[in-house]
């Protein structure tokens, strides 16, 4: 298979003519040369989605630009199986996951679409003289760069809002995923977006995301990845002095106290930290367990993730395998150096019946020190580690100890720990006695090395529009 990049609406290759392969997880095979997308191309791209922004676009209104993204998540629901294909091919995640993700996008589009007429100014009283009032407008044209553990999902978490807000966009998809984008964006255009209102182009960070955050028609930059790639982001959008929303991952504490319901507990973990094989920003990867329930919860989930089946996405298992030979390597990097201070419980290897492919068995690491790499650092694989404390404190302390401040957690029954804990805890979200809560409707982001900004809910509307204040004399 051979991908071009998608621009004003068509299918063009790269400008230096040049491709790179993608492989697939599972066998480490090739599966595309993908247009390797520069400097000239980010170029074409951005003046395709400026010159749509101040054409046809503008004349849009809000509502009809709401009713073609409800066409947009029509069309996605429609090619569900095609996408989630795509996804499983590209990102090695088992296809349930996969549709799932697809059916989060559709939620997003139409969530999006119904806020696209929603958007309201104010008017400021300032006596009778003055009529003043605000215009909420749209940035202009806006970059999303986004990562490979969720391609379509993320792309359509800052498209949506973008969209319906009015931008227009130039999407980076990760360079190791980007099929879905380009469908997507085939997508957009048949359900009658404007050419150049949505463009993708493919290829490097270094060669075509970083001339994209500093091409100088692009008013606004969204980033979900890692810390030293938003660092860099966000100083190359300084010197444009255009605003950056930056997700950059976590190292979520999820405090276990002996009151908890172990059962809802453990099934969260099953799933909040091996879904897509832990490459979540919000996985549930570090347990902090009051001593006193600390080796029953352990043998517990030493039970389950002993029955977690491992296999190629498309054979629709538990668990798939990493994204890339470099994931592989610095997971089980990772597990290595974690084994010499901890105890390893379950799995830490390549499962034994799987010689290629870039699996990692669901691993459990029991009494890690936190001080511990593996527990201050996103590990983004399919591994959970447990720490033990004594008192609540402590507990606190560990948790808002890292860098990192995306998501805490909390397994009580006792109301007012909980929600004490909400108030201490470092963290954009806290969840209490579940996982992956909230959704296409509530605000999420990161506080602390996580990042800037908030996406989804109406918040992530608010990213792509400006404030403009009128004032009259009368
Ligand atoms: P990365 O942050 O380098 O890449 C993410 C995206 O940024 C990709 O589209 C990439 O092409 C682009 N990019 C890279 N360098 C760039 C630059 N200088 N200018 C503009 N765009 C650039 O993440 P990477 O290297 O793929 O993964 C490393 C680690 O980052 C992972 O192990 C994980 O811990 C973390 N990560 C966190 C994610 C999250 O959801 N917050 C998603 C992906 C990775
Ligand atoms: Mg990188």
């Amino acid at each position: 298979m051979q991908t071009d990049l998608f621009i004003a609406g068509r299918a063009v290759a790269a400008a230096s003519g040049q491709r790179f392969a993608t492989f697939d997880p599972a066998t480490e095979e090739p599966i595309a040369e993908v247009a390797r997308g520069g400097a000239a191309d980010v170029d074409a791209a951005v003046r395709a989605a400026h010159a749509a922004f101040h054409g046809e676009w503008r004349q849009v209104t809000p509502a009809a630009r709401g009713r073609l993204l409800l066409r947009l998540a029509e069309l996605v629901a429609a090619h569900k199986e095609e996408l989630a294909a795509l996804e499983t091919a590209d990102v090695g995640k088992p296809l349930k996951e996969a549709k799932g993700d697809v059916d989060g996008v559709v939620s997003t589009l139409i969530y999006n679409a119904g806020a696209a007429d929603k958007m309201e100014g104010a008017t400021i009283p300032l006596g009778p003289s003055v009529v003043d009032f605000t215009l909420l407008e749209p940035l202009g044209v806006t970059a999303h760069i986004v990562p490979w553990n969720y391609p379509l999902g993320m792309a359509a978490r800052s498209l949506g809002p973008a969209l319906a807000a009015g931008c227009t966009a130039v999407l980076k998809p990760a360079e190791q995923t980007p099929l879905s984008a380009l469908r997507f964006a085939g997508l957009a255009l048949e359900a009658g977006l404007p050419p150049g209102v949505l463009n993708v182009v493919t290829g490097y960070g270094e060669e075509a995301g970083a001339p994209l955050v500093r091409h100088p028609l692009v008013r606004g930059v969204t980033f979900t990845g890692s810390v030293p790639t938003g660092r860099a982001i966000m100083a190359m959008a300084a010197e444009r002095t255009i605003p950056v929303v930056l997700e950059l991952g976590g190292k979520n504490a999820v405090l276990v106290f002996a009151d908890a319901d172990l059962d809802r507990l453990v099934a969260d973990v099953m799933e909040g930290a091996f879904e897509n094989a832990g490459q979540i920003c919000s996985s549930a990867s570090k347990l902090l367990v009051e001593a006193s329930v600390a080796d029953e919860l352990v043998e517990r989930l030493r039970a389950r993730a002993a029955k977690i089946t491992v296999g190629p996405g498309k054979d629709d298992p538990d668990l798939g395998p990493v994204v890339s030979d470099e994931q592989h390597e610095r997971v089980l990097g990772f597990v290595t150096e974690a084994k010499g201070s901890a105890r390893l419980v379950h799995g830490g290897a390549r499962p034994a019946d799987l010689p290629r492919g870039w699996f990692v068995a669901p691993t459990i690491l029991d009494r890690v020190p936190p001080e511990a790499r593996i527990a201050r650092e996103e590990v983004f694989g399919p591994v959970v580690t447990v720490t033990r404390f004594t008192a609540e404190d402590e507990a606190t302390a560990i948790a808002n100890g890292t860098g990192y401040g995306l998501v805490a957690g909390v397994y009580t029954r006792d109301i007012s720990r909980a929600l004490r804990l909400a108030q201490t805890l470092e963290a954009g979200s806290v969840w209490i006695n579940g996982w992956f809560l909230g959704g296409q409707q509530a605000p999420t982001g990161g506080i602390k090395d996580s990042g800037i900004g908030r996406e989804r809910g109406l918040p992530g509307v608010r990213n792509y529009l400006q404030v403009k204040n009128v004032g009259i004399r009368l």
